[in-house]
């Protein structure tokens, strides 16, 4: 089965021209002519990471792999002097191919510093090692993914969702007021920690992360737009068409994730990433409380639906109004 989760690099059209990257999870694939994609740089039954006990910038000593995406691997690493454990993201190889990338990488990764809402990650630092290395420096969060989380638990209780879109939600609304947009939105970018009392602290990953290589088509469709990366399973229809995204995009991102949340399964699936972008852009989703109609309340069921409206124009406007109506309807107020 497809790893929904996996970022997967899709250059272009027919569904021949497929190339995948390989996420947190692994990927498989059942008729997908998958190649070893640029920034799938992990092999298998390859030598031990050399990057394994070493010092980046004379600061960041890399102690053990943590996970791997389509951009690259995720170690675990200790900053001194602080003594402080850091995540620390090093792009794989391949990126060299495009100028554009670091220009914005570099771009993007001082805007996402400028992120501080607790349901963010905060990002302490990004830059290149003398020999070439790419890295973004971040909170290290001992929680685990959403996914993890879904794969454990299965489908959630709907309190328990609406206690995790809120959040999502806010960490949004202060992006979105920044004219930051996510582009990304998937399990496996939103982490969830114990608090105190609270077992689903939300944080938010990977936010406006280089998402495009090879440049960028604004008049094209995903179809000649170069290479995506993201995930099909959760992608809203204008970025498939490769219009400019606006917020918009993250609400139906958000929409897709309650729906997983609360289903335990994605709207739309196939074989074939391009049949899942497919039926984002031309299938009504099975109203989620079709599928489970005992424990999903009517309000959220349509909440779901208008966060995946196709049109924009007809979704919620702001992360605010999903919040909100999520809020209103557990009777609980949307604050910071
Ligand atoms: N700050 C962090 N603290 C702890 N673990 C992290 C952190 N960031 C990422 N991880 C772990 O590393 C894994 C890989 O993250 P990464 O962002 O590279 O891949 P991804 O989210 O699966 O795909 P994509 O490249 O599309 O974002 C995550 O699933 C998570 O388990
Ligand atoms: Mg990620």
């Amino acid at each position: 089965m497809f790893d929904r989760n996996a970022a997967i690099a899709i250059p272009s059209m027919p569904v021949c021209g497929l190339t995948g990257g390989v996420g947190s999870h692994g990927l498989e694939c059942v008729g997908m002519p998958l190649q070893p994609s640029v920034t799938d740089f992990h092999s298998v039954g390859a030598e031990p990471d050399p990057l394994l006990g070493r010092v980046i910038n004379d600061r960041y000593k890399i102690v053990e792999q943590i996970g791997h995406g389509g951009m690259g691997r995720v170690y675990k690493a200790l900053q001194a002097p602080l003594d402080r454990l850091v995540a620390l993201k090093v792009l794989g190889a391949g990126h060299d191919r495009d100028p554009n990338f670091y220009k914005r990488f570099f771009l993007e990764a001082s805007v996402t510093a400028k992120l501080t809402h607790p349901n963010t990650i905060t990002l302490y630092d990004y830059g290149r090692t003398e020999d070439g290395i790419f890295f973004i420096a971040m909170e290290y969060l001992n929680g685990r993914t959403l996914s993890g989380a879904m794969q454990q638990d299965g489908p959630l209780a709907q309190e328990r969702v609406i206690h995790i879109a809120q959040q999502i939600c806010r960490s949004l609304r202060e992006a979105h007021a920044l004219g930051i947009i996510h582009r990304d939105l998937k399990p496996a970018n939103v982490m969830l920690l114990r608090q105190h009392d609270d077992h689903d602290f939300v944080k938010v990953l990977d936010f406006g992360l280089v998402k495009f290589f090879h440049g960028e088509n604004p008049e094209g469709d995903i179809t000649n737009a170069g290479t995506f990366m993201g995930s099909p399973h959760y992608i809203a229809p204008e970025q498939a068409r490769n219009q400019s995204p606006d917020q918009r995009c993250d609400i139906y991102s958000t929409g897709v994730l309650l729906y997983h949340m609360l289903t335990g399964k994605v709207p739309f699936t196939a074989a074939a990433p391009v049949d899942i972008i497919l039926k984002h852009l031309h299938e009504a989703p099975v109203p989620p409380r079709q599928l489970r109609p005992d424990h999903i309340a009517e309000e959220l069921n349509d909440v779901v639906l208008k966060c995946m409206a196709k049109s924009r124009e007809e979704r919620f406007q702001s992360e605010l109004g999903a919040a909100a109506l999520c809020a209103g309807y557990l009777a609980e107020p949307a604050s910071d």
